[in-house]
């Protein structure tokens, strides 16, 4: 495996890559890599034929109240999961390299998409993980590339974009990584204190319970909120930003469970902000989460 640091690099050695037919799978990352990453550099190992992870903590997409300066950060063991999932090539630039003279003039910004959920808290934030991921696919070129449905709105933020944009790749979205009690896998898990730990599985059995529900016949998304209210109340350390029940496409908010669904959540558990979300089917005969 290689590691690049720089852009050139990274043209360089998939330059031989593409001159030998092969097709290139690009799995972006901010790195604090786990479970979830690796099943993402999985399938890109599965499908495609060179591997390509990035990993970069791009500033553009944290406010200046965000957790930036927290995030963690460890190149070496990221390489080694890298490594070991069998990727091909590591690109870890630094952020002058991304961003050089200071930052970038030019944006981009799908809207509409980009306003509810996460969007109303952070705002700019979308923007920013746009603006890095077709910079990354500017630089990579991939066939493929992996997003994780554990950020639902970002996923489909980032389809839209290739789409509008006509950007020559595809996007793979794969499912959510759990922890054994049901937590979605995070960066951000390891900043919970064993309670905040034990309390954070309620996220999941909140969206348990709702898709329970909605099986047995309920779909009143306004009671469905409200029973998912209840059980993330029963924690004194989780503080819901949003609860919502969103049309998959379009992300606006439905009054009834039907079709193709997303239920969304985020919260805070002490000072560490969580989301979760599970899509549902309900065309088909047995939704699966
Ligand atoms: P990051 O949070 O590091 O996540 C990288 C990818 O891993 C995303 O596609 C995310 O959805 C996926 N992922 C995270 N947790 C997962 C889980 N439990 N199961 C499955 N996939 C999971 O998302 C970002 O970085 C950044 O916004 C980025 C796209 C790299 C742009 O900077």
């Amino acid at each position: 495996m290689q590691i690049a640091t720089t852009i050139q690099q990274v043209r360089e050695y998939l330059a031989d890559v593409r001159k030998r037919g092969r097709r290139v799978g690009l799995v972006p990352t901010m790195g604090a890599l786990h479970a979830g990453h690796v099943s993402l550099i999985d399938a890109a190992v599965k499908q495609t034929d060179c591997a390509v992870v990035s990993i970069f903590v791009n500033p553009t997409q944290f406010a200046p109240s965000e957790d930036l300066d927290k995030y963690p950060c460890d190149l070496e063991a990221d390489s080694r999961i890298c490594q070991r999932a069998g990727a091909a090539l590591v690109f870890a630039p630094s952020a002058g390299e991304m961003y050089p003279a200071g930052g970038s003039m030019t944006w981009v910004n799908v809207e509409g998409l980009t306003d509810g959920l996460c969007g109303s808290s952070r705002p700019g934030h979308f923007r920013g993980v746009t603006t890095v991921c077709a910079k990354l696919f500017n630089i990579v070129s991939p066939d493929v590339a992996f997003f994780g449905q554990k950020d639902a709105q970002q996923a489909i933020v980032i389809k839209r974009m290739v789409a509008d944009l006509n950007i020559p790749l595809e996007i793979a979205i794969c499912p959510t990584v759990r922890a054994d009690d049901g937590l979605a896998m995070s960066s951000r898990n390891r900043f919970l204190s064993p309670a905040e730990r034990s309390d954070a599985v309620l996220l999941f059995k909140a969206l348990r319970k709702c898709r329970e529900l909605i099986l047995a016949g309920t779909d009143d998304c306004g009671d469905l909120i409200r029973q998912m209210r209840d059980i993330l109340g029963r924690s004194a350390v989780i503080e819901p930003e949003y609860i919502n029940i969103v049309d998959a496409e379009t992300l606006d908010d439905v009054d009834r469970a039907r079709g193709r669904i997303l239920v969304a959540l985020a919260v805070t558990v002490g000072t560490t902000r969580l989301i979760d979300n599970i899509l549902l089917d309900l065309n088909e005969t047995q939704p699966t989460i």
